[in-house]
C-alpha cells in the first residue's frame, strides 16, 4: 500500500500527543520526521514530551527524525498554553522518560531540508502549532516548495477565536510566520476551529478510551486533563455538554480519510497588524477577494468516525 510520507511539525501537548497515536499508527503515513515548535510549552518542554511520547509508543527504533525547532517566533515573544496543557505541556499522565532512545536531534531547519531534498516524491507537511519552523524553512529554501505536495494544518478560523475574539492560538503566537505559509503558494489544508471546535469527544467517550489497552488508557487521561482545562467557546451552548476539543487529530485525519470532512476551496491570509485582529485568519468566505484560492478550509466532519479512528489508533499501537 502506498504511504504518504509526512513530515509533522507540532507543539505536545495533548491534542498534537493524540494526532501523533493516530499518525504512528497508520499504514497510510510514513513519518520521516517529527520537528518542535514552541507554542503550548516552551522548545525544551516540547521536544522532552516528543520523545517521551516516542518512547512510550516504542519507537525507538522507527527510523523517525527529531528536528528541534525554534525558541520563539519569527517577531513575537512566546506566549505558552500551560494554563491549557499544564506545566509540562502534557499533564494529566505519567509518561516515563525516555532514557534509552538514540534519537539525533538535529534543527527542524536540517531535518526539513534533507528530507525535502533527498526524496523522490513530495513530502507533506502536518502542522499542529504555531508555524515558525515551517515558515523559516519555506524563508531559507524556497527552491525546495515544489517538493511539498500540501500543508494540512491546525489554526486559524473563518469565524471567532480561543485565545482572542478573532485569533485561534497557533496563528496568534506567531502571525508572521502564519502569513509566510499562507502565502507560500503551498497548498493547505486548514483546520480551523469552524471544524475543530465541532470534532468533540464527550467524557462517556473519553472513559470508554480506557477499554482500548495502554494505550487507549493514555489518551484517556490525556482528555480528561484537557477536558477540564477546555473553556466553552463562542458557539457553545448552554444546555449541551461540551466536550474536548479534538482540534490536532482533524489534521491527521484528514489525511487517513478526507471523506469524514466538508470544506470549501478559498483565499486565506493573515492579518499580522497589531490590535484586536492581530493573528486573525482572513478566510474569504464570500469570494470576494480576487486571489488564488490557496487552502481547502474544513467547516465540518463525521464526528463519530473521528472517534474510531482515534479507538483503532490505540488498539493497534497497543
Ligand atoms: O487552538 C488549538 C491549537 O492550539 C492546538 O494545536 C493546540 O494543541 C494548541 O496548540
Ligand atoms: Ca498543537
Amino acid at each position: 500500500m502506498y504511504k504518504i510520507p509526512i513530515i509533522f511539525d507540532c507543539d505536545p501537548g495533548h491534542d498534537d500527543a493524540i494526532a501523533l497515536i493516530m499518525a504512528l499508527s497508520s499504514d497510510k503515513l510514513d513519518i520521516k520526521a517529527i520537528t518542535t515548535t514552541a507554542g503550548n510549552q516552551t522548545q525544551e518542554k516540547i521536544l522532552r514530551n516528543t520523545v517521551n511520547i516516542l518512547g512510550f509508543l516504542n519507537k525507538n527504533d522507527s527510523g523517525i527524525m527529531i528536528g528541534k525547532g525554534l525558541d520563539k517566533p519569527l517577531i513575537k515573544d512566546l506566549i505558552i498554553a500551560d494554563n491549557v496543557h499544564g506545566e509540562s505541556g502534557l499533564d494529566g499522565p505519567v509518561l516515563p522518560e525516555n532514557k534509552t532512545h538514540n534519537f539525533i536531534i538535529n534543527s527542524s531547519l536540517n531535518v526539513m531540508k534533507n528530507i525535502l531534498e533527498n526524496s523522490k516524491e513530495k513530502i507533506t507537511i502536518v502542522a499542529t502549532g504555531p508555524l515558525t519552523n515551517v515558515a523559516v524553512f519555506l524563508t531559507v529554501y524556497p527552491e525546495l516548495k515544489n517538493k511539498i505536495e500540501k500543508i494540512s494544518l491546525m489554526g486559524g478560523a473563518c469565524f471567532g477565536g480561543n485565545i482572542t475574539s478573532n485569533s485561534e492560538f497557533n496563528i496568534f503566537v506567531d502571525p508572521e510566520a502564519a502569513k509566510i505559509v499562507f502565502d507560500s503558494g503551498v497548498p493547505i489544508v486548514m483546520s480551523g476551529l469552524d471544524v475543530t471546535l465541532k470534532a468533540q469527544v464527550y467524557e462517556k467517550e473519553i472513559i470508554e478510551f480506557k477499554n482500548y489497552g495502554r494505550v487507549g488508557t493514555f489518551v484517556s487521561e490525556l482528555l480528561e486533563f484537557f477536558h477540564k482545562t477546555t473553556t466553552p467557546h463562542f458557539l457553545a451552548k448552554e444546555d449541551e455538554e461540551e466536550g474536548a476539543h479534538l482540534h490536532d487529530p482533524c489534521a491527521v485525519a484528514y489525511l487517513l480519510d478526507e471523506s469524514i470532512f466538508t470544506g470549501k476551496q478559498l483565499y486565506v491570509t493573515v492579518d499580522k497588524n497589531d490590535g484586536y485582529s492581530n493573528g486573525q485568519t482572513v478566510v474569504d468566505y464570500g469570494s470576494n477577494i480576487d486571489k488564488n484560492k490557496n487552502a481547502y478550509v474544513l467547516f465540518d466532519l463525521k464526528r463519530e468516525a473521528l472517534i474510531e479512528m482515534i479507538k483503532d489508533a490505540c488498539i493497534k499501537l497497543n
